[in-house]
């Protein structure tokens, strides 16, 4: 058995890790010899020291087989999958998986929950009374063969190592690192068996990997595990540094997800989803990017999505009234209008801080225990480059509990920034990293 504590002086001090120690290390925390504030101690030094390609390899390896892994090769057609680096706002799984779905290619998809200020698709998939994420290997298979898409939690005994390891990191600050992120997330995306995987890294103020080049590292670092373990593999750079769409918070985000696949959602997320459905029809051969993407346009100009989401939720114990009804979902008791304080334009909306908002509203969650309040969160009425008057309303917050006001309206207030000039265009994707290289837009 590994002594955790010279692992731990050993990454301190900047040491690498042999292959036999983190798959000491993992195993033993799954099996609970190793307890929290050791292995918060580990995370803290990796998260300084960082890991070298072999140890993040390895590391994702040890977590593949803490538990079980899927072998998807009885459902026919090519599976794909995805993953977001996570966001505030961050809602595409729930629009780009129907659409895929839609058109034929097979979605197996395991998702996370919230962590730290972004928000996580399976708290958002809960919001829907009923649903259940919480699925064993046989019905997940089930689902997706016949409805198309399945999205589940790490249930089971699925990669029991990221579960445990994900919820630790949520509240010890060790969210931002790279090797701890791509270990994360290839972990699930290679336990879940999927033919390929599409990455979506967000860069920017409201990601964990707040600039370009560190996005573009994680996104390489993720995609080389993922050929290396024999799968296609490409991940799009999207921005973080303002929130996505207009709704933060759980059934809030279900909703904007529903009006997206409509062809009625807001321009930012629409584009976004375009790009990344374009990706995963591309890995499962339906044609190049240019025509995958134009495949995608005719799925949300027809609606024709919005009918495989209600199968899937309803597959997995959801209600399906929710989803071609979102008005059903139930509205927070309290609502405060947040007003603008000056004339100008909207030149920043801080992702991070608008998350932590959120999160202090009781979207997210602050300490591993705490439950999600479904209906709290927020929605943006003024976004990124629009121009404001004295007074106009940016948002309005919602609340279950009037006192949560008190703190999340200022600091929701704080992550704007009102200037006198437009706003300079931002870019929603600004590079696809494949195995081949990086191409920057
Ligand atoms: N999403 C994950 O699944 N893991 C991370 O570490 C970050 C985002």
């Amino acid at each position: 058995m590994v002594r955790m504590y010279d692992l731990i002086e050993k990454k301190k001090h900047g040491g690498v890790l042999t292959g036999e120690e983190i798959r000491g290390m993992v195993s033993g925390y799954v099996a609970g010899d190793i307890p929290d504030y050791q292995m918060s101690a580990m995370l803290m030094a990796i998260c300084f020291q960082g890991m070298n390609a072999q140890e993040t390899t390895d590391l994702t390896m040890a977590m593949v087989y803490s538990g079980d892994t899927a072998d998807l090769s009885g459902i026919a057609g090519i599976k794909v999958d995805k993953h977001s680096t996570g966001g505030v706002g961050d809602k595409t799984s729930l629009v780009i998986g129907p659409i895929a779905a839609s058109l034929g290619v097979k979605i197996a998809k395991m998702s996370g929950r919230g962590l730290g200020h972004t928000g996580g698709t399976l708290d958002k998939l809960e919001s829907i009374p009923g649903l259940t994420t919480g699925i064993d290997k046989e019905r997940f298979f089930k689902i997706v063969d016949e409805v198309g898409i399945a999205i589940i939690g790490q249930t089971g005994n699925m990669v029991p190592a990221d579960k445990k390891l994900y919820a630790l990191r949520d509240v010890t600050a060790t969210v931002d690192s790279v090797p701890l992120i791509a270990s994360s997330i290839m972990s699930k995306k290679l336990a879940a068996g999927s033919d390929a995987i599409v990455l979506d890294v967000k860069t920017g103020s409201g990601a964990f990997m707040k600039t370009l080049d560190d996005s573009i590292t994680l996104a390489k670092e993720m995609v080389a595990i993922g050929t290396g373990a024999g799968r296609k593999c490409c991940a799009l750079i999207t921005d973080m540094d303002v929130p996505l769409g207009h709704a933060v918070g759980n059934s809030l985000e279900v909703a904007e997800a529903v009006r997206t696949l409509r062809g009625e959602g807001p321009a930012d997320l629409t584009e976004v989803c375009l790009q990344l459905a374009a990706n995963m029809l591309f890995m499962a051969g339906k044609g190049t990017v240019a025509e995958c993407r134009a495949l995608a346009e005719a799925v949300l100009a027809d609606g024709r999505a919005v009918d495989v989401l209600a199968a899937m939720v309803k597959a997995q114990g959801g209600d399906p009234a929710y989803i071609y009804d979102t008005s059903r979902f139930p509205a927070a008791p309290f609502v405060r209008k947040v007003l603008s304080p000056a004339d100008g334009y909207v030149t920043c909306i801080d992702a991070e801080g608008c998350g932590i908002a959120a999160a202090m509203l009781g979207a997210g969650r602050a300490k591993k225990e705490d439950a999600i309040d479904y209906s709290a969160g927020i929605c943006l009425h003024k976004k990124y480059g629009d121009r404001l008057k004295k007074g106009d309303v940016l948002a309005e917050l919602y609340a279950s509990d009037e006192a949560r006001f008190a703190g999340a309206e200022q600091k929701f207030l704080d992550s704007y920034t009102i200037g006198e000039a437009p706003a300079a265009e931002k870019k929603l994707v600004y590079a696809r990293v494949t195995a081949d290289g990086v191409e920057r837009f």
